[in-house]
């Protein structure tokens, strides 16, 4: 029986994680749940689950939650709240399923505490990518990754020698405007971005697939998890969103990981590895006739991704920098402050003006995480106010 404490429990991955648990009560329970502002959902999540521990962002809505649930446990709030969840004495698992950069000292906390950490949560992996990989060695945990690009590959890479490995590629949709000519992209609404064509998920994720940043998030995962370079990790468009990623071998063959494009399977997968039971959705059935298309992502229409490889290789610090500017720009979208031609403005702007620096500690990656935050806000500022 695996015990989770699941951060983020109110979000797209938090609720597809609950259903997961509902279906294998044998193998899954709930101790401890972190939601942020909806504490309604939270709530009643709380009296299905039983949690031990709950956490919400606010102080007022711990107070709120305390009058509402008809048992007593521990209710915390903000980063602290956050943290006992991660730490819960009695969780076994933590799931990271918090959106941004706010999921960082937990998910690295829950790996130096050695536990089974699955995380959703990429962007607390490309921010503190060698902070995590440090917590991971010296906790002695595991990490699993619920991404379903790195579920795929953590399918494809077991056990294989890396001496093997000649490249990886990961899969994008391509998001609402594949078609789209730039000056289209540039000036699309936030309505057309939320759009997405093959994925139900959060809006920030969302608006990161409609830039393809989200893809080039994934890439600085894929290079942490796997212990890649940049030029061993190729992203191929893939509209229909059913092959998640391919491992191309030193002989020149490929393997390919296919699935139905339900965030239930990798969140399984992650959580019950290395067990396989039933799936949370029908079998792939290869009778039913498809057609599946492939292609290059073009880096012109869709610059961001181009900023994170440029991030990945410069190292350091440039993807924590990269992610707060991106953070601060999706924000300020989906707020109408900018248009979306802008989000990958501000990406190159901060990205350019600001040196990368080797990661000290956590410390100083939340602080380098705040100012870019701020050089990001002031850089809009100063053209869109
Ligand atoms: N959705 C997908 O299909 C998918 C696929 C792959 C990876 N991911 C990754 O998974 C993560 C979550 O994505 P999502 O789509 O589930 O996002 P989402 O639907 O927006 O959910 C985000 C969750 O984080 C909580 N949260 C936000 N800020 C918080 C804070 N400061 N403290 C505590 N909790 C906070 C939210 O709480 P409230 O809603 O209560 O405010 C919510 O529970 C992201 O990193 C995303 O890139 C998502």
């Amino acid at each position: 029986m695996r015990h989770l404490a699941l951060l983020g429990s109110t979000g797209s991955i938090g609720t597809s994680t609950l259903d997961v648990v509902k279906a294998h009560p044998e193998r899954l329970s709930v101790v401890a749940l972190a939601g942020g502002r909806n504490r309604e959902l939270l709530a009643r999540q709380c009296e299905t689950f039983r949690p031990t521990c709950v956490s919400v962002a606010l102080a007022d809505d711990a107070a709120w939650l305390s009058t509402q649930l008809s048992y007593k446990p521990e209710i915390h709030h903000g980063a602290e709240g956050l943290m006992a969840c991660a730490l819960h004495p009695q969780a076994d698992t933590a799931v990271a399923a918090v959106v941004g950069a706010a999921g960082l000292s937990s998910t690295e906390a829950a790996l130096r505490a050695g536990r089974r950490v699955c995380v959703a949560n990429k962007e607390s992996l490309v921010v503190g990518g060698p902070l995590m990989r440090k917590a991971l060695a010296e906790g002695g945990g595991e990490l699993l990754p619920i991404d379903s690009e790195h579920a795929a590959l953590h399918q494809l890479l077991a056990d294989r020698p890396s001496a093997q490995i000649r490249e990886v590629r990961i899969t994008a949709s391509g998001g609402p405007f594949l078609e789209w000519p730039l000056a289209r992209i540039r000036a699309a609404t936030v309505e057309e971005a939320l759009n997405h064509p093959t994925w139900k998920m959060g809006p920030k994720i969302t608006i990161d697939s409609a830039t393809l940043m989200n893809k080039g998030l994934e890439v600085i995962e894929a290079a942490l998890l796997f212990d890649l370079r940049a030029d061993q990790i190729a992203v191929t468009i893939h509209p229909q969103s059913q092959v998640h990623a391919m491992a191309g071998f030193t002989d020149g063959s490929y393997q390919l990981q296919v699935c139905a494009n339900d965030m239930k399977l990798p969140i399984q997968y992650a959580l019950l590895w290395p067990e396989r039971l039933n799936g949370p959705v029908p079998p792939y059935d290869w009778n039913q006739a498809r057609t599946w298309t492939f292609e290059a992502p073009d880096l012109e229409r869709f610059p961001c991704l181009a900023l994170a490889y440029d991030a990945l290789r410069a190292g350091g610090t440039a993807p924590a920098l990269l992610n707060a500017a991106n953070e601060v720009a999706v924000g300020a979208f989906l707020q109408g402050r900018i248009p979306f031609g802008t989000i990958p403005d501000v990406n190159a702007a901060l990205l350019q003006s600001v040196p990368s620096e080797p990661i000290q500690s956590l410390e100083h990656v939340l602080d380098l995480d705040q100012r870019a935050r701020q050089q990001a806000e002031a850089w809009i500022r100063a053209r869109f106010s």
